[in-house]
């Protein structure tokens, strides 16, 4: 049997990701393990889930560091190596890494953002989406370069948005299925199936058939 690739999974809250990738793992056949869950935050609910499920979690307070990026990276980066983590998955983790790290993990760290990249890097994707008026909305996996939330795409999941929709309603949409398409880059990640070659994400994996319209055309338009 192949060895699972160890992952080291970062949050700094809720960790509803966090329990998608822990279900995931749990399946036979799921190449990788959760070997740790780092948090920089002590009252982060993410360790708490993670304890739950039995697994080492370890806490590198970012605010103690100050402005000492450096110093905070070298913390996690003892955690990181203790644990033997191969790969990180950026799950709802609330601090910029710096170039040095990124370039460390290259190819090796995922990241999961609530929008349709590139549209609405950053903070209040669902807020933004509603007062742009798209259509469509949802969420990006991606591997981390420096830019934030600039990282070849591995994978995306588009939701409507519906008449009647706010930030939480929306959010609660594009969240189901970041639960969806996270585990399954981080397996295709962890097999090598999806890869950081020449800049770009190569993804082997089935596409996607058919498209999301919305709203629906009416007949007879809609074929
Ligand atoms: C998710 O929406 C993720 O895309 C973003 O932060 C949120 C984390 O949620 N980066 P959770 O902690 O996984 O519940």
């Amino acid at each position: 049997m192949a060895e699972l690739t160890r992952v080291a999974v970062l949050v700094s809250g809720r960790g509803s990701n966090l329990g998608a990738l822990i279900a995931a793992a749990r399946a036979p056949g799921y190449p990788a393990r959760i070997a740790l869950v780092l948090s920089n935050r002590a009252d982060a609910a993410g360790l708490e889930r993670a304890r739950e499920a039995g697994l080492p979690t370890a806490v590198v307070e970012s605010r103690p560091f100050g402005r000492d990026r450096a110093g905070f990276e070298a913390a996690m980066g003892a955690e990181l190596d203790r644990a033997g983590a191969a790969m990180i998955v950026l799950a709802g983790f609330m601090r910029v890494l710096t170039e040095g790290f990124v370039a460390r993990w290259s190819g090796r760290m995922l990241n999961v953002h609530p929008s349709l990249l590139p549209a609405f890097p950053g903070l209040d994707t669902h807020a933004r989406a509603l007062a742009a008026g798209v259509r469509l909305h949802g969420c990006t996996v991606h591997f981390v370069t420096p830019g934030v939330d600039e990282g070849p795409i591995i994978a995306q999941a588009a939701v409507p948005v519906l008449p009647g929709d706010d930030e939480a309603t929306l959010a609660a949409r594009v969240l189901a299925q970041e639960h969806r398409i996270l585990p399954a880059a981080l397996a295709w990640a962890a097999s090598g199936r999806a890869r950081l070659e020449g800049g770009r994400a190569v993804v082997e994996a089935a596409p996607a058939g058919g498209a999301i319209a919305n709203p629906l055309p009416d007949p007879p338009f809609a074929a």
